[in-house]
């Protein structure tokens, strides 16, 4: 099994490139947070959507009882949507049973990546374990490890690259070889891997630092930073479904 990272969503993709892949996608501010949130608190789906007209489109075809139309530019909830891109924003009263149509600045386009994976899993450190736990107990008890890869596909940041994506990935490769052998690691994991070793001891200390994050803290969003770098908090594994295949749209539900 090979284990490799992306950094940024600033590639151009072959047609099978994931076909033998199960890859994890990363937004850690906000948009991977927020959707684990969401499904945890009951959400029926979230449908991920590259533009807002996209999304109030397909928003306009949808019950008024069960939908929602969320998402952000520039980190703020766009006129005339329900609800923002917050964790928070997104409650049990607000959001059980309700499918929630996404649109966000790099998340919802990173999740139309990797059309041909095996499987497409949205990854956070709010989720990092149950995501970890999940691929090890399930995926590749079924799986000889020999015959799948695993790819981190990362937001960034406007096609560049973020410290809050790959540490999360380093993070996360690094729970993956403590729990399987025969791993071979790309120079991007390794990478990614030790950039997460350097600042493990004060993680959220020092992504709060951070390019997104200081944006965010700077629009009013420091409670949603914090919450975006806990560890764990929303122990679900988001698992990416064709929706419809000829609008090439995609709903994320709990496996
Ligand atoms: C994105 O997709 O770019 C992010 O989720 C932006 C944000 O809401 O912070």
């Amino acid at each position: 099994m090979k284990v490799d990272v992306y950094f940024t969503t600033n590639f151009i993709e072959k047609d099978e490139q994931f076909s033998n892949s199960i890859v994890i996608m990363i937004d850690v501010l906000r948009a991977s947070s927020t959707i684990a949130n969401a499904l945890r608190n009951g959400a029926k789906e979230i449908i991920p959507v590259d533009s807002t007209e996209k999304a109030a489109e397909l928003y306009s075809k949808l019950s008024r009882e069960t939908r929602i139309l969320a998402g952000e530019r520039n980190g703020m909830k766009p006129t005339g949507f329900d609800l923002g891109n917050s964790p928070f924003e997104f409650t049990t009263d607000i959001v059980k049973g309700k499918t929630i149509i996404l649109t966000t600045t790099n998340g919802t386009k990173l999740f139309q990546k990797a059309k041909n994976a095996k499987l497409k899993i949205i990854g956070s450190f709010v989720n990092s374990e149950a995501v970890i736990n999940f691929i090890c107990k399930n995926i590749l008890q079924e799986i000889t490890p020999e015959n799948i890869n695993i790819n981190f596909l990362c937001a960034g940041n406007f096609g560049q690259f973020s410290y809050e994506d790959t540490l999360c990935a380093g993070y996360m490769i690094n729970q993956l070889i403590q729990s399987i052998s025969h791993v071979e690691i790309s120079d991007a994991s390794h990478a990614a891997k030790s950039l997460y070793h350097q600042y493990s001891d004060n993680l959220k200390d020092f992504l709060k630092t951070k390019e997104h994050s200081s944006y965010l803290k700077s629009i009013g969003f420091l409670e949603d930073v914090n919450f975006c770098l806990e560890l764990n908090l929303c122990p679900v594994v988001p698992i990416i479904h064709t929706y419809n295949a000829q609008m090439g749209l995609y709903s994320i539900r709990l496996n």
